[in-house]
């Protein structure tokens, strides 16, 4: 995941805040509201996100002082499959039916207590859709007493007048909701009549009730065209983060791939969101924009930098480098609603053992597993434009999946890499990459 807000406002502290011949005309109106309470929560806003990373986030260990030992994982956790919803592009093939075998909320608790022991920071309650799951709010109730920053991951067309007083009780951390466009596009994407009025009004619930509220959208080609309203509506109804996904190959988002935006609308999607970021920092709205799905994200936000700031593109050059791009099976880890561990959620074809038979804390060790194996060796080995790239220590190969569900090969180049040949130090191509 790419926090580009967390970058942008690296330049904010030190630039004079004027780009040198910004491309793009002021997108957004000038009104200053919604000066963000996110600047209250530092430990919170580095680490609130589906899809994260722990390593920006400091654990602390109740006494005030910071832990040397390395955290663990950020987990996200599918408690449940069932959905209400059928998205167009679900990674966990969600339908609104039982899926046996699912873990008891005794056995959520044992892998909770290891869990813990092994310095995970963040729990990520997800699904299918986590409020169906009856005893979701025990869970995530204990989960806080425990310790842990707990998002919940929802689809927010449950949230209503009912359960919104046990939502705030439960104070999680952060409550992610999905909108893949405004009004019919999100219908027609997420497969139900009335879903994003559903939607909206559950995010505006957790909004007054003073929670801490993220849109979460995934970009293709049937929804780009609604990015500007989208970014325009987390502004006008005053909420907190804005997340924007890029398609991964995973269950039904492998299967209607095919729309997946072209790189020429991903990189307008990406010069429309930098821009949008700069402006709220120059206003002062500390909003939180990240990016997740596509590590050359980065890659693009320094060569966006270079053309602005060009002080600056070494140092913020050298801090997209630490934070070194991808991180399934190493910063981030996935469980699904059977126990069954993955390097994150898009590796639900691929399993590491379960939590049943072996604890987390042993199986995302063990690298037996030839996947994992390559996840965790530094520097990855990947072959193609990945393997040449000038840009690979900011990016880590990108997303390994992709690879493998197009050509079979989970370590050759990522055809999601929407940089032309110029841009990731490439003189001589046979191609341009940018369609
Ligand atoms: C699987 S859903 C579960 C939580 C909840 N039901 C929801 O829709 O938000 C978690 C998040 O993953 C996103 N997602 C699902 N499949 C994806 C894919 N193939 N590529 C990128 N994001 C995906 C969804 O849009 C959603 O924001
Ligand atoms: S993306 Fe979320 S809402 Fe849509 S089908 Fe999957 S789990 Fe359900």
């Amino acid at each position: 995941m790419f926090r580009l807000s967390q970058f942008m406002q690296e330049i904010v502290r030190s630039a004079a805040l004027e780009p040198i011949s910004p491309k793009h005309p002021a997108i957004l109106a000038d009104r200053p509201r919604n000066v963000d309470r996110t600047l209250a929560e530092p430990q919170a806003s580095a680490v609130a996100a589906p899809e994260s990373r722990s390593s920006a986030a400091p654990v602390f260990d109740g006494r005030g002082s910071a832990q040397s030992v390395p955290p663990g994982p950020v987990v996200i956790w599918n408690l449940i499959r069932r959905c209400n919803l059928t998205c167009k592009h679900c990674y966990s093939i969600s339908a609104d039916k039982d899926f046996p075998g699912e873990l008891s909320t005794a056995e959520v608790f044992a892998v909770m207590d290891d869990l813990k022991a092994f310095r995970v920071p963040v729990l990520i309650l997800s699904g299918g859709e986590p409020l169906l799951r009856p005893d979701l709010f025990e869970i995530a109730r204990r989960a806080k007493e425990m310790g842990f920053y707990v998002g919940l991951s929802s689809n927010g067309t449950l949230i209503d007048e009912r359960n919104i007083a046990r939502i705030a009780a439960t104070d999680f951390n952060y409550v992610g909701v999905s909108l893949d466009g405004i009004g019919a596009t999100h219908d027609r994407f997420r497969r139900m009549d009335g879903a994003f009025e559903q939607s909206l009004a559950g995010i505006r619930l957790c909004r007054d009730a003073g929670l801490k509220i993220g849109v979460r959208f995934t970009m293709t080609r049937d929804n780009a065209h609604d990015l500007p309203g989208l970014l325009k509506l987390v502004e006008d109804e005053g909420i907190d983060r804005f997340y924007f996904s890029h398609l991964n190959y995973a269950g039904r988002g492998n299967k209607n791939r095919k729309t997946d935006a072209h790189h020429q609308m991903t990189r307008q999607a990406m010069d429309l969101l930098f821009d949008t970021c700069w402006k709220y920092r120059q206003r002062g709205l500390a909003k939180e924009l990240t990016t997740g799905n596509n590590d050359a994200d980065g890659v693009y936000f320094y060569h966006w930098v270079k053309r602005r700031f060009p002080d600056q593109a070494e140092a913020v050059r050298a801090k997209l480098a630490a934070w070194g791009g991808n991180s399934s099976g190493v910063n981030v880890a996935n469980i699904d609603n059977l126990g069954k561990v993955h390097p994150d959620t898009m590796w639900w074809h691929h399993d590491l053992g379960n939590v049943r038979e072996r604890p987390f804390s042993a199986i995302w060790v063990d690298t037996s597993d030839p996947i994992m194996a390559g996840l965790k060796a530094k520097p990855r080995k990947v072959g193609g434009r990945c393997g040449v790239c000038a840009f690979f220590d900011i990016c880590g190969g990108n997303t390994r999946v992709r690879a493998q569900q197009t050509v079979g090969d989970p370590w050759a180049e990522d055809p999601g890499c929407y940089l032309g040949d110029e841009e990731i130090g490439v003189e001589v191509a046979n191609s341009s990459r940018v369609d």
